[in-house]
């Protein structure tokens, strides 16, 4: 086809803003805040593992059956509209940010095949007038060529700290110490696994949240971005 290479480099030239970071570091809100004041799509890629997990669960599968996952993950039935996530239809927002869907996640995350059924569903967001995405390879594997990468991270007492709060404001009763401990142990997953391990880049900017505001962290990224504000 004659306009292929045109829409190709059209693909491409739609702007990305890559954020990359462990879990609970606030990049979520940030990624969100950043697209809305630019006016750009948002990519929460880790919703996408997530789902899978669940999935999974649904159908009993072992986290080791990598053929199943992988072919859960490649038939995904995901539907995202504002705040609300699908699942097959069904409204899943609320299930998917369990700590069974979160575990979950970091495991069949470590599953190659897995990643790789996702990879053309992430790229597919990339589209006009820009893509804030966010994630653990999204600066390094999916658009590797994004203008702006930045790994936003926070030591993690203080994203434990934050995930507490969130869930006790949801009326969740769980411990410090335990969150401390689920989210050093799924930094180890994601951090030490063979396919996309989580770290920051070369190319990437580091943002470390722990002593600023979610605003302060979203005027840097604009800055950085070279937005007017
Ligand atoms: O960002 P999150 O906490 O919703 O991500 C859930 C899990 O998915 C987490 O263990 C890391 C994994 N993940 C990943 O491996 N690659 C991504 N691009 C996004 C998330």
């Amino acid at each position: 086809m004659s306009d292929g290479p045109q829409a190709a480099a059209a693909i491409t030239a739609v702007p990305v803003i890559a954020i990359d970071g462990p879990s609970a570091s606030g990049k979520g809100t940030v990624a969100q805040a950043v697209a809305q004041a630019l006016g750009f799509h948002y990519l929460d890629s880790g919703a996408l593992y997530r789902l899978v997990a669940l999935a999974a669960m649904r159908r009993g599968l072992d986290w080791s059956d990598e053929t199943a996952l992988a072919a859960l993950a490649a038939g995904l039935e995901a539907q995202f509209e504002g705040e609300n996530i699908r699942l097959a239809g069904e409204e899943v927002a609320e299930a998917i940010r369990s700590e069974a869907c979160s575990a979950g996640a970091s495991r069949v995350a470590a599953v190659p095949g897995v990643r790789l059924a996702l990879v053309t569903r992430q790229r597919d967001y990339r589209q006009a007038p820009g893509l804030v995405a966010d994630g653990r390879d999204m600066g390094s594997v999916i658009f590797p060529d994004a203008g702006l990468k930045i790994f936003l991270t926070a030591t993690a007492e203080e994203r434990a700290r934050r995930r507490h709060n969130q869930l006790k404001q949801k009326g969740n009763t769980a411990k410090l110490d335990d969150l401390l401990q689920d989210l050093r142990e799924r930094d180890a997953r994601d951090s030490a696994r063979s396919v996309a391990p989580l770290k920051q880049g070369p190319d990437a900017r580091l943002l470390d949240t722990t002593c600023i505001s979610a605003a302060q962290a979203v005027a840097q990224v604009l800055d950085w971005y070279g937005a007017p504000r």
